[in-house]
């Protein structure tokens, strides 16, 4: 989603607005500006489509200026379509404010109104030209862009994150967020205001995590934060992040979303550090005694990772527990109390309608607690209780190693649940986990060398099913998605038994079904799925343990390994089927179309 970048300081914040913007790239965007002050004067340049060409156009434009001032952006779509005159930054009409937002402003059509009564008029369909209209405004009735600026945001309502400049002070940036990321980072004798600490950790480790309303002036060799409602002035702690940036590159791998993959045996063995010891896992900042129940609320890929943690924490712990897309329970009328721990999982920790309900959770009256990858993010600030992922920057959009980590989290809340810690197969879990790591570790190289070949079976397929069950459904989902975020293919998953009640409709010669299986109860149900699809001339690629034979057209066999954890095996070959056709199709594999890495609006 859209990235903000802001620099003030003694350097050129032309040179260092440009390189933020490349590191945001991946958070997803269809065009990019800038703004820098010059003079006490403005000069506002904006592209359509890649950073690369936002550079190359100010290169020829304004190739030997430099500024100590500046701010940029990387908008997603939300208002109006990708165009020069509906990205970022955008400018009031008499030139004075110039703004970088990201997020949604939920009543701009009432601000558009005042300020149409008031003479205003528009160039662009966006939200934010009427919000840098609406704080020019006030800062003219107020008599100052500061008073004008507090005055606005605090009439304006949504979740958004905001820097901005102006000629009525061209020694300051002021910044606010409320409900959408934005971080400041404390150089030597410079800030840094971004919306990801990738984009300026190259320049300084310390940070200040910054809260809802509050307010942040930057001056070249100072900065105040204060609150937007009381004015009091606040006093942040400066946090020294231990981030590497190395391993946010590519490391020579053709993709980020590869090198992720080949990261996730690291990922487990890191994940487990901590929580696996003498035999046991124990995850010493969780409550001893069992939860009554669990309510899961998490997006995407996410929610495939907590529909997964249901079946581990029912089978281990025994607690019931319940799992719903975040943007369903934030709007629903619920039965929760205190005696339920929601649980939000979020790679990012700034997913909207995660963060909306944790926030609803908390009103409830509910124990909360998050499964987060991002340190110090917006939802790990929210909640009683975090458990950090450990899975280092997640570049790709299409999320992978998050996934494998967020699994991991939850079978160690399922087995420091676990009712029958003596139990032969508890014993079994904690042995397989102890080995988990080098298994999927030498894996990885066969997998991908199997998953190439069956890519040229699939690359010209126009629809496909994934179907499971148990462990093997929320798989399948997970399958299917990945396979439609990288390749632009119809996919769709289904438990297995759902087949004969509808979706077998759909089942003819150009239909391929992926099929996957475990040795377990589920197996044999699944071929009875498989027989069915073939009955009516579908093709099926059935992956499954080896030993495990079913009629399937094609069989990729995997390693087999304890119960449950076969899906620490499974997930990758899924990842590196879509993977390997999204590059026989030549598709943006980092980047495809449409998504963004972090949604941070609703
Ligand atoms: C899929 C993907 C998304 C995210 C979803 C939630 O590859 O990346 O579906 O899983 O947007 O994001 P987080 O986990 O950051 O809340």
């Amino acid at each position: 989603m859209c990235g903000i970048f802001g620099y003030i300081g003694s350097d050129n914040g032309i040179h260092y607005t440009l390189e933020a913007l490349q590191l945001m790239e991946y958070r997803g965007y269809d065009s990019a500006g800038i703004v820098f002050e010059e003079e006490k004067a403005f000069t506002l340049i904006k592209t359509v489509g890649k950073v690369a060409e936002l550079k190359k156009t100010v290169n020829t434009r304004v190739a030997n200026t430099t500024s100590s001032k500046a701010l940029g952006h990387t908008r997603w779509a939300t208002h109006g379509i990708p165009c020069e005159k509906n990205a970022h930054p955008h400018q009031s009409n008499d030139g004075s404010v110039v703004i970088v937002h990201n997020g949604i402003i939920e009543n701009y059509q009432e601000l558009r109104t005042e300020l149409v009564a008031e003479g205003y008029s528009f160039i662009s369909d966006t939200d934010t030209e009427i919000l840098v209209n609406y704080i020019e405004y006030m800062a003219q009735k107020e008599g100052g862009i500061k008073q004008g600026l507090v005055r606005a945001l605090q009439h304006v309502k949504g979740a958004f994150a905001i820097a901005l400049m102006s000629t009525r002070d061209t020694s300051s940036i002021y910044a606010m967020r409320r409900g959408a990321p934005l971080l400041l980072g404390i150089g030597k004798g410079e800030y840094f205001l971004a919306s990801d600490m990738c984009a300026f950790l190259q320049h300084t480790n310390d940070v200040i995590f910054l809260d809802e309303n509050e307010l942040v002036t930057l001056h070249d060799t100072e900065y105040s934060i204060e609150s937007l409602y009381t004015g009091e002035r606040i006093d942040k702690s400066i946090e020294s992040v231990d981030f590497d940036i190395q391993s946010a590159q590519k490391q020579g791998y053709a993709h980020y979303m590869l090198k992720e993959i080949y990261e996730q045996p690291d990922v487990i063995e890191q994940s487990l550090i901590g929580k696996l010891s003498d035999g046991k896992i124990v995850l010493s900042h969780l409550p001893k005694e069992q939860p009554p129940r669990i309510h899961i609320i998490a997006c995407g890929t996410s929610y495939y990772a907590g529909l997964w943690g249901k079946y581990a924490i029912e089978e281990l712990a025994g607690i019931p527990v319940e799992v719903e897309i975040a943007s369903e329970f934030r709007y629903r009328k619920k039965a929760l109390d205190k005696n339920t721990l929601v649980l939000a999982i979020t790679q990012s920790g700034e997913t909207a309608d995660t963060v909306a309900g944790c926030a609803i959770a908390r009103e409830l009256g509910c124990k909360t607690m998050a499964i987060c990858n991002v340190v110090g993010s917006t939802i790990t600030r929210m909640v009683d209780t975090v458990l950090y992922t450990q899975a280092g920057p997640e570049i790709s959009v299409a999320s992978t190693k998050a996934m494998t980590s967020q699994m991991i989290a939850l079978l160690c809340i399922a087995l420091h649940y676990s009712s029958n810690r003596e139990s032969e197969q508890y014993r079994e879990y904690i042995g397989g986990l102890q080995h988990l790591a080098s298994t999927v570790r030498d894996i990885l190289p066969q997998t991908e060398k199997i998953a190439r070949q069956y890519a040229e079976l699939c690359k010209d397929k126009k629809s496909f099913f994934y179907l499971g069950r148990g462990y093997c459904y929320p798989l399948a989902l997970e399958g299917a998605l990945k396979l439609k975020e990288l390749t632009y293919i119809h996919a769709e998953g289904y438990p297995a038994g759902e087949m004969k009640h509808g979706p077998i409709a759909l089942v003819e010669k150009s239909l391929m079904t992926i099929a996957l299986l475990f040795d377990d109860e589920f197996g044999e149900k699944t071929q009875s799925a498989i027989s069915e699809i073939q009955a009516r001339e579908g093709q099926v690629i059935a992956i499954a343990p080896l030993g495990l034979v079913t009629t399937a057209d094609f069989e990729w066999h995997l390693p087999k390994t304890v119960d449950l954890l076969q899906s620490f095996i499974m997930l990758p070959a899924l990842q590196l089927l879509s993977y390997s056709i999204a590059c026989l199709l030549d598709r943006n594999v980092d980047m495809p179309r449409n998504l963004a890495k972090s949604v941070t609006v609703e």
